[in-house]
């Protein structure tokens, strides 16, 4: 589609600016020894920077920070000023905390007051189509203080008594329908103040942070995710990244 003929994004019609949080501060030990995950290559790559180019690619984007490992913020910064990212987006750099959770509230600390979408986004999916990312900002312009991407379940999934030692059979306890399950991704969008109040007022452990919006009582719509915003965890993950980025440069030639 041409530029043109894009509808023009949420931001334009409504007045109000996004900006992108990306937790990349976490070792990523499942994916084996080596850099830190943010900063391994694909395509020769870092993953980074194909997420900050996943999330500037909305022209509803206006500024990322990005939350890097914090002996390695300096090695970040460079590596944004050496890759070309669009010139209309601003980028900042932060160092991150213990957990997840905590990286991404310091994101949220050093976002400028002039932005009131905020989405998160995690450094382990690069390759977010740019129409999964501005359905999310659109539903969040809609009204929905939190957005969730999701895709429906392939796999049938048993809730169990985790085993001491692993590896051990473990008793299953429930087998939730898997037609009322969805696999979540990101970027997750938020109304700002929303997800300001639900990082001051959440303080167990949670793996996604709509989960901590869930929790102040506030509904969290979900709008379908897209099968290349899978998480890069395990090295087999790597293989299938650089096979989508193949099939896209495929793509792009015809
Ligand atoms: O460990 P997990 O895969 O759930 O991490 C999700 C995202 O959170 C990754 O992008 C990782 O870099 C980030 N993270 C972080 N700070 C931590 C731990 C994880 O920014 N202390």
């Amino acid at each position: 589609m041409s530029d043109e003929s894009r509808p023009s994004p949420p931001q334009e019609r409504a007045g109000t600016r996004t900006a992108v949080v990306i937790p990349a501060a976490g070792r990523g030990v499942r994916l084996g020894p080596g850099a830190p995950k943010a900063l391994r290559a694909l395509n020769g790559t870092p993953m980074l920077i194909h997420a900050v180019r996943a999330m500037a690619a909305s022209r509803s984007v206006s500024l990322v920070v990005v939350v890097a490992p914090p002996e390695g913020a300096a090695e970040v910064k460079s590596l944004l000023d050496v890759h070309a990212l669009p010139e209309r987006t601003d980028f900042l750099v932060v160092p991150g905390g213990e957990s997840r959770q905590e990286s991404v509230r310091l994101g949220l600390d050093a976002l400028p007051p002039d932005h009131d979408i905020v989405l998160v986004h995690d450094a382990a999916r690069p390759l977010v189509p740019v129409d999964t990312v501005d359905a999310v900002i659109e539903a969040v312009r809609d009204g929905a203080p939190a957005v969730v991407p999701a895709l429906p379940l392939a796999d049938t999934v048993k809730e169990v008594e985790p085993a001491e030692v692993p590896g051990t059979p473990e008793p299953v306890v429930a087998t939730p329908s898997r037609a009322r399950l969805r696999a979540v991704q990101t970027p997750q969008g938020f109304d700002r103040a929303t997800l300001v109040r639900a990082h001051e007022t959440v303080t167990e452990d949670v793996t996604d942070d709509a989960s901590m919006v869930e929790r102040l009582g506030l509904t969290v719509v979900v709008v379908p995710g897209h099968e290349e915003a899978f998480k890069v965890t395990r090295p087999l993950d790597l293989v299938l990244a650089e096979a989508v980025l193949a099939r896209r440069r495929l793509n792009d030639g015809f």
